[in-house]
């Protein structure tokens, strides 16, 4: 058996179709960036680390996140990732909003500000970048009417978005008919804003992006496990639909990941 040679391009199965895809998951292009001519090294305003909230938009006061899930957690880490599994029946028991309140936290929270540019999350981030927006579809949490909220992770609300009966049936058609998605009691939408993570990373941001998701998602799994929740992780999904469900552009944000979540 001969050594093939190292580089782009020399299997013909990576020849064809599948070539600019499998790029995107490789690293060369850093090469291609000049680093000196990002946003952040030309020294252009950091993106806010939150998106601004319109002034009219009801805000929801969360249970303190931390205390919650220190509360309510039930098993320990290795407990929690020994049974994480992806749980797509529920029982029709609402999410207390401590409950809800302790995920968010777990998946988005802010554990420390380093500066108006900076802050860290309860999830890693490239150079804590943090570029996702957490949108939340309530369809039986306690205190919340069904609809569309936004969580606000350095103000430890929700803003209240959208109020809708049928919020459960609207995201479940925007999976593309997955009907656990109607019978969770939330379903956690996580949007990107890209321009955070291009800021500092410029054409090597996107690929980060996407393993940052994986973060959130995890934690998502873990803190539902250890609370006596179940999640179950959704790539498949359409964008359109996720988009105009959550009042995104589509463009400067847009949906990248959702987790279910309900009661076991
Ligand atoms: C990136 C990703 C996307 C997924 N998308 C879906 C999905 O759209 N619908 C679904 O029912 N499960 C989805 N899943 C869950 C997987 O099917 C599940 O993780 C896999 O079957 C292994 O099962 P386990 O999580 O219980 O170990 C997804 C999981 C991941 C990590």
């Amino acid at each position: 058996m001969t050594d093939k040679p190292e580089g782009p391009n020399t299997g013909a199965a990576s020849a064809g179709r599948f070539d600019k895809y499998r790029f995107f998951l490789k690293d060369h292009i850093r090469q291609r960036v000049d680093f000196r001519q990002t946003a952040q090294n030309r020294r252009l305003p950091a993106p806010p680390l939150q998106k601004s909230c319109p002034a009219d938009v009801a805000r929801i006061a969360l249970p303190d996140g931390a205390e919650s899930m220190e509360r309510l957690c039930r098993l320990s880490v290795a407990e929690a990732v020994a049974r994480r599994e992806s749980v797509r029946a529920y029982t029709a028991e609402p999410l207390s909003l401590g409950e809800l309140s302790a995920l968010l936290w777990s998946t988005q929270g802010i554990r420390r500000v380093i500066s108006p540019d900076s802050a860290l999350r309860t999830v890693p981030s490239a150079g804590a970048r943090h570029s996702f927006e957490t949108y939340v579809a309530a369809i039986r949490v306690e205190g919340l009417e069904p609809g569309i909220y936004r969580y606000l992770p350095f103000d430890d609300q929700l803003a209240r978005l959208f109020v809708d009966e049928q919020t459960g049936a609207r995201a479940a058609a925007a999976c593309l008919g997955q009907r656990f998605v109607a019978a969770s009691a939330a379903t956690f939408f996580w949007t990107t804003i890209p321009a955070r993570m291009e800021w500092r990373y410029d054409l090597a941001a996107h690929k980060v992006i996407a393993l940052d998701a994986g973060h959130v998602c995890q934690n998502l799994y873990l803190a539902a496990t250890a609370i006596g929740a179940g999640t179950c992780a959704i790539a498949a999904y359409d964008q359109n639909a996720c988009d105009r469900l959550l009042g995104v552009d589509g463009e400067e944000e847009f949906t990248v990941y959702l987790g279910t979540v309900g009661k076991r």
